[in-house]
């Protein structure tokens, strides 16, 4: 998910990976579990993955998004410009709140788009934290739907997919267009 005023961290000397851009196919793919053998991938694109979402700047990268198609995303709100960063290996959604909020979101795969998308307001998830520790944790406001963002990614889901298709189509066309400028 993008950020709007989180302060960049140094990132030194990690090389950034480039972010898939919608409508990317292989932003639509479903991700598949971590397993035995993926740890070395795992262990060596994390940190990377955290130097481009701080670059960017992100609160949340998948990694479909960097074309990396495994169940793993990193999330970090900054919460008072102080790094708080999760990593989420297999995360399960085990429950989700019957109560709906709103918020604005956006994506770093939408670079410039942003909308409004109604999700359950809580959710708690199941994940292996980067050193394979169970953890299970339950959030909410930003970080629910930040949460919920990124596991959507794993799944080949972006926020305009909860969007009338009038205002889908009228960001996919205005992304397209901002791209095609860009190059
Ligand atoms: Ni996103």
């Amino acid at each position: 998910m993008r950020g709007m005023a989180n302060l960049p961290i140094p990132t030194s000397d990690i090389p950034l990976l480039p972010v898939l851009i919608a409508p990317h196919a292989r932003l639509r793919a479903k991700a598949r579990a971590v397993g035995k053998g993926d740890e070395d991938a795992v262990r060596a694109i994390i940190p990377r993955m955290f130097a481009t979402m701080y670059t960017a700047p992100g609160i949340g990268l998948a990694a479909p998004q960097v074309d990396l198609g495994l169940r793993l995303l990193i999330v970090d709100l900054m919460p008072n410009d102080k790094p708080a960063p999760f990593t989420m290996i297999n995360p399960e959604i085990v429950a989700l709140s019957p109560e709906l909020a709103t918020r604005e979101e956006g994506c770093l795969s939408l670079p410039g788009m942003y909308a409004d998308v109604t999700r359950p307001a809580r959710v708690k998830v199941r994940y292996l934290d980067e050193t394979g520790a169970r953890k299970e944790l339950e959030a909410e406001n930003l970080l629910s739907a930040c949460v919920q963002h990124e596991i959507d990614h794993l799944d080949g889901v972006l926020f305009v997919d909860y969007l009338s298709i009038l205002k889908r189509n009228m960001i996919m066309r205005k992304l397209a267009k901002e791209q095609k400028l860009k190059k």
